[in-house]
């Protein structure tokens, strides 16, 4: 009888204190009928990124990136490739057969890259990454060998074709200085060559949403999006020639990454952030830009969850009132923290919120232990369901392209909240069912996606030039 007392007396104060953050929380819980607005907002948006006209104004930048068309499985050989710009920095060799069963077979090492690197001098960042590249080559034994490079360089990129592409703007946690509105392809060849001990062909350039739907398009020719939920979030798809204006020619279609992470730049989202949301902006590395991003990505989902619980600390409603230097401190709250306070066993949620809490040298009770897997729950949640409302978005145009009533596809999807998050998947495909209902959408999870794309976008290219050859 105790028992089940104690188990009624819990889950009435589980449903009360949730109650409690819920009410508090309300304007970071967005009902369906916003969120099918906000994908309206988005739907606008792409159009004026796709546009001539209205593109240099857009805050989403619908960039082209020269990608015509996805593995056919006949591709071959044997590649190199960069992954800059996610959680880790790696170098990747591919082997691409063509032996009738499509197979790809990938060693690959993860590098550090200090912080005061990526805040550092280009020249330095890209000296470091071309020393770990020797590092590389020269432990895999083929420093002679010159082989075709695919360079995943996962930021804002102006591309005039494969293999020149131009930074616009650093995102997330980079800020070396001299790189935007440079050619990496040109940099990274400048550092080899001061190097001069190796040489390496640098075919093509390929943000992280392209090398992952690359990869999940060689297992599923369906796949014409990619989608990343990681450090940042953005997302690509196949886009007809026709509609994007900036580019010459009518036939086929192109890969445009959207960078739906400055969705909101221009003002279009004000309505929605809230003092968080501007809060997480003003300290950030780039103020006043990326603020969708700053909503949804793994960079910033644990530091909102801190800003929160400092602000209900400060208004009696957590910790008795009470707040530590650890809990004051900027990025002392990861968001990996969240994966595991929202494990799907209430019990052991609550007993990790509880050891992440007297982590930051708190002396919780059971109310903000629940308080606080409340609180990481809202804020994810609203995360999956903003993504769910851009990417509703997308599926709508590719349907409209097709003139199909009822569309099949898939998504290749690849980061760090999508695949750590225990509810996130589950969140973001029941709400995108929600907001298209007439699409049959299949999630394709791609493994070592980002990195693997760029071998296999290099792959292509050397088939067609192959073709081209004959
Ligand atoms: C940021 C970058 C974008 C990238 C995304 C995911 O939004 O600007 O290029 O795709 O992060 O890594």
């Amino acid at each position: 009888l105790a028992s089940s007392l104690l188990a009624n007396y819990c889950s009435e104060l589980y449903d009360d204190q949730a109650h409690k953050v819920d009410k508090y929380l309300q304007c970071l819980q967005l009902s369906d009928e916003t969120l099918m607005d906000v994908s309206m907002r988005f739907r606008r948006e792409m159009d004026k990124g796709l546009c001539r006209d209205t593109n240099p104004a857009a805050a989403v930048k619908m960039l082209p990136t020269f990608v015509r068309s996805t593995p056919d499985g006949t591709e071959q050989g044997e590649f190199l490739a960069l992954d800059l710009g996610g959680s880790n920095f790696r170098v990747l060799l591919v082997k691409v057969m063509a032996d009738g069963m499509q197979k790809v077979e990938m060693e690959s090492q993860i590098y550090a890259i200090p912080e005061h690197i990526m805040r550092g001098s280009g020249s330095e960042l890209f000296d470091h990454v071309v020393d770990c590249l020797a590092n590389f080559v020269d432990k895999m034994g083929i420093k002679d060998k010159k082989l075709p490079l695919g360079f995943t360089f996962s930021f804002p990129c102006q591309q005039t074709k494969l293999d020149e592409s131009v930074l616009l703007s650093w995102t997330k946690g980079f800020r070396s200085s001299g790189v935007e509105g440079k050619d990496v392809v040109s940099l990274l060849r400048k550092s080899i060559k001061k190097r001069g001990d190796f040489d390496i062909d640098i075919v093509a350039v390929v943000n992280d949403t392209v090398g992952t739907m690359m990869t999940c398009g060689y297992d599923d020719q369906h796949c014409e999006i990619g989608l990343i939920v990681g450090t940042g979030t953005n997302a690509c798809y196949m886009e007809q020639m026709r509609n994007i204006e900036l580019l010459d020619g009518d036939e086929g279609r192109m890969c445009v990454n959207t960078e739906w992470g400055a969705f909101g730049d221009d003002g279009a989202l004000e309505d929605l952030r809230t003092d968080i949301d501007r809060e997480i902006d003003a300290g950030s590395l780039n103020p006043g830009k990326q603020l969708f991003e700053k909503m949804i990505s793994g960079m910033y989902l644990g530091e909102l969850v801190r800003l929160i619980l400092v602000k209900m600390a400060r208004e009696q409603l957590l910790f008795q009132g009470k707040t530590t230097p650890d809990l004051l401190t900027t990025g002392r709250f990861s968001t990996s923290y969240i994966y595991s306070i929202e494990n799907d066993n209430n019990e052991e949620g609550l007993t990790s919120a509880e050891k992440v809490l007297r982590g930051l040298s708190l002396d919780p009770s059971v109310e903000d232990c629940i308080a606080t897997r409340r609180v990481c729950q809202i804020v994810s949640t609203r995360a999956a369901h903003l993504c769910a409302a851009s990417l509703a978005a997308v599926l709508r145009q590719i349907r409209d392209n097709k003139a199909a009533e009822k569309l099949r596809s898939t998504i290749g999807v690849d980061g760090s909240v999508y695949k750590n998050h225990p509810e996130f998947p589950r969140r973001l495909n029941k709400m995108l069912r929600r907001l298209v209902p007439d699409c049959d959408v299949r999630f394709l999870l791609s493994q070592d996606g980002s990195g693997k794309g760029s071998a296999m976008v290099t792959a292509v290219a050397y088939r067609l030039a192959a073709q081209h050859a004959e």
